[in-house]
């Protein structure tokens, strides 16, 4: 079994709300750990397998606003127990760079925190059988809640395939704002917060720097 100690790639996750620029930044980190020697690998979650497609579909049509929240959580589950698998481990034991736009924080953010179906379970959930699979270093791209609707909503006209999520109040993309950033103060060595709210441009500037301090600090995580 690999663990984070044994294995000789580099785990990268991106997190953030709606409209927070992520997915952009995604492909500009891959490109920048490419610059510094790795062999870079972009995915997502959910969507990041072929499984993971159509797991993505479901979780996301506007057409499922009926999903129970636990049957939520494991569509989510399942979608990473096939990228974990089938995608990221296998990258990671040949020394790739995995950038992962989304994984395990947004469970316990959505589903934990907003959802409400409780923080700590979700993490034991993902500890008691992913718990070696864990992030080296997680970017948060941080705005409020508002901007990155308004940027979610104006992005897409009309009816939007993978719009549920969107269509949540507020108050929901507030949860998952506040429940991002007490992840992040509970964890500083792993999050870097990015102030999303900033041009695109900016933005990439601050996310090269600190993957680069990043990789400065840890020599040894270059595969
Ligand atoms: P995105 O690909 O645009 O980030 O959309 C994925 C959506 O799925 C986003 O609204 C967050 C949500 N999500 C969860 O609720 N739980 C999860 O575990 C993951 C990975 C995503």
């Amino acid at each position: 079994m690999t663990t984070a100690s044994s294995r000789k790639g580099l785990f990268v996750t991106l997190e953030g709300g709606e409209g927070s620029g992520k997915t952009t930044q995604a492909g500009f980190a891959a490109a920048f750990l490419e610059s510094c020697g790795y062999k870079a690998l972009v995915t997502r979650e959910p969507g990041g397998t072929q499984l993971g497609a159509q797991i993505r579909a479901m979780v996301l049509s506007p057409d499922n606003g009926h999903l129970d929240a636990m049957a939520e959580l494991f569509l989510y589950e399942a979608d990473r127990a096939q990228h974990i698998a089938r995608l990221i481990l296998p990258a990671l034991e040949k020394g790739l760079a995995v950038v992962c736009d989304r994984f395990y924080d947004a469970t316990v953010v959505y589903q934990g925190m907003a959802r409400g179906l409780g923080a700590e379970k979700v993490k034991n959930l993902h500890k008691q059988w992913f718990g070696f699979v864990r992030p080296d270093m997680t970017l948060l791209f941080d705005l409020p809640a508002e901007v990155g609707l308004e940027r979610a909503l104006n992005r897409v006209q009309g009816h939007d395939p993978e719009g549920r999520f969107e269509k949540e109040a507020l108050i929901f993309h507030e949860k998952v704002r506040q429940g991002y950033l007490n992840l992040a103060k509970g964890e500083p060595g792993r999050f870097c917060m990015i102030d999303a709210a900033k041009d695109r441009q900016a933005v990439r500037l601050e996310v090269e720097k600190a993957l680069a301090g990043f990789l400065k600090a840890r020599p040894k995580a270059l595969g």
